[in-house]
């Protein structure tokens, strides 16, 4: 749709008529001629598209990097872009003196993306080594072998490890250090108004972080009438409502994995992000669109299934809640009928806390899709498994539930025997492919493999290492 769009673009302020489902990386580089902002992979893929996007958080503006190949302009709106030449404008920054001085740049394609990526880790301000690794975990590089890249990361984790905690005095801290113009620094402690109100309810084709829908439509035709969930107050939020603790619809998956009331529900569970995509699209992908995109491997679907979620469903009708198994009716099919849209996840919280554990196995250790995934999440009492949820992806059309596997576990001592009954349950339901990822033979002794894993790490002292893999 086309739409007034008032947003900032490092320290310009642009009011414009624009279609909403453009995309931005085009928008930038045509428009503006910002072309220091890549086209790379122009699928979420590389990092050399990164700008940094500043929204408005609970607490004032959140900058996070975000590739501008998988965001729609209409995102812009009340928001603020900067690109590396918004950086550039502060002239040889400490960031790329530190690329230069460690060779980290050959051909330079993907330097503006790493740029980018690194001066995103110093505006989030929480400075550590491992933070620093992640937060260029995103940007490829064909030239460097990396060696060089990390070590001007790990001078910047030094040199930056002091930085306040305010944004506001953050940020001019980055602005006398040259990490960014002292100017535009100052502009990004607030952001503009938007052009244009949403509708209170979304309308046309729904869209989370478009981290799928972008790289299936990478060039949308204009009018094709996208609404976003994240413009929807209070689709952003995670809270416990009664029994449940809803994950709204605009969730992203950092935010999930950041929260405090996810984390106390299932404590541990911020290990497994790494295993999600990479941190750009994590900072715009949801729970909502890896639901609706009904992938068989899935990873959030498959956390979701073992943490026994249900979907709430909105349309103008009302809302209708069902349990998330039944929401994949088959590949890449699901409940979802004309004019509904999935309102937030609903997990249930009366029970109290679970213990989950997540296994992905994919050709590439990390990021890349899955060959096949598996949670487990369940509850004991007295030595004894009291409740149990165990998810599987990659084995059958849709993500599983697997039900007589979960059934058979309640009442059980969590050891060797239960373990390997478990995992010979779970294959029942499953039926499994033979793909570019994996042969049926090797996904079924994979997913064997992997339910044994969920038992040898959620019950590290009962020796079941040393039993299946002796
Ligand atoms: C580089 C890269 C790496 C990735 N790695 C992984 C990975 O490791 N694991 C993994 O599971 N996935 C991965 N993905 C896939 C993708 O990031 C996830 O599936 C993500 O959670 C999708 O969320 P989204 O908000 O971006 O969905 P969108 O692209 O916005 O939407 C996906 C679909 O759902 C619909 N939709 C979205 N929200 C709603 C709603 N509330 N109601 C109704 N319909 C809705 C949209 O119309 C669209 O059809 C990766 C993607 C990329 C580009
Ligand atoms: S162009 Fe590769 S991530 Fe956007
Ligand atoms: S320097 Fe050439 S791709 Fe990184």
């Amino acid at each position: 749709m086309k739409r007034r769009l008032v947003f900032r673009v490092n320290e310009r302020l642009v009011d414009a008529e624009a279609w909403e489902e453009t995309l931005a990386l085009d928008w930038l580089r045509r428009e503006l001629g910002l072309t220091g902002t890549k086209e790379g992979c122009r699928e979420g893929d590389c990092g050399a598209c990164l700008v940094l996007l500043g929204e408005r958080g609970e607490a004032g503006p959140v900058w996070k990097a975000v590739p501008s190949c998988l965001l729609a302009l209409g995102e812009l709106d009340g928001r603020h872009v900067v690109t590396i030449e918004g950086i550039a404008a502060a002239g040889l920054t400490p960031v790329m003196e530190a690329f230069l001085d460690q060779g980290a740049s050959q051909c330079g394609f993907c330097s503006p993306g790493f740029i980018v990526a690194l001066t995103a880790f110093l505006v989030e301000g929480r400075i550590d080594p491992v933070r620093t690794l992640v937060s260029i975990e995103g940007n490829l590089c064909r030239c460097t072998g990396y060696g060089s890249i990390r070590r001007a990361a790990d001078r910047l984790t030094k040199d930056f490890a002091d930085l306040p905690r305010d944004l506001g005095a953050r940020l001019a801290v980055l602005g006398k250090r040259g990490v960014l113009p002292p100017s535009l620094a100052a502009l990004m402690t607030s952001l503009p108004e938007p052009g244009s109100r949403p509708a209170a309810a979304p309308e046309g084709l729904n869209l989370g972080g478009g981290t799928d829908w972008f790289v299936r439509n990478p060039d949308p035709e204009p009018g094709t009438g996208v609404a976003f969930t994240d413009r929807q107050a209070g689709l952003g939020r995670i809270e416990r409502t009664g029994d449940f603790l809803s994950v709204g619809a605009a969730v992203t998956v950092r935010a999930f994995f950041e929260d405090l009331l996810v984390r106390a529900h299932a404590p541990g569970i911020e290990a497994f992000e790494a295993q999600m995509a990479s941190l750009p699209i994590r900072n715009r992908a949801t729970l909502a669109g890896n639901v609706v995109n009904a992938s068989p491997i899935a990873d959030m679907t498959a956390l979701l299934l073992a943490l026994d979620a249900r979907a709430r469903l909105r349309s103008a009708s009302g809302t209708r809640d069902l349990p998330l198994a039944d929401f994949f009716l088959g590949y890449k099919k699901t409940a979802l009928r004309d004019g509904e849209f999935l309102e937030a996840l609903l997990l249930p919280a009366a029970a109290g806390p679970v213990r989950l554990n997540f296994e992905k196995v994919s050709k590439r250790e990390s990021l890349d899709i899955a060959t096949a995934n598996t949670a487990l999440a369940l509850r004991t009492e007295e030595d004894r498994i009291s409740w149990a949820r165990l998810s599987v992806g990659g084995m059958a059309p849709v993500p599983l539930a697997a039900r007589a596997a979960s059934e058979y576990l309640v009442g059980k001592i969590p050891d060797a025997a239960t373990a390997r009954e478990a995992a010979r349950l779970a294959l029942q339901d499953c039926s499994p492919l033979s793909d570019v990822r994996g042969s049926a033979g090797y996904r079924t002794r994979l997913l064997e493999r992997l339910v044994l894993a969920h038992f040898v790490r959620l019950f590290p002292d009962r020796g079941l290492l040393e039993e299946f893999w002796p």
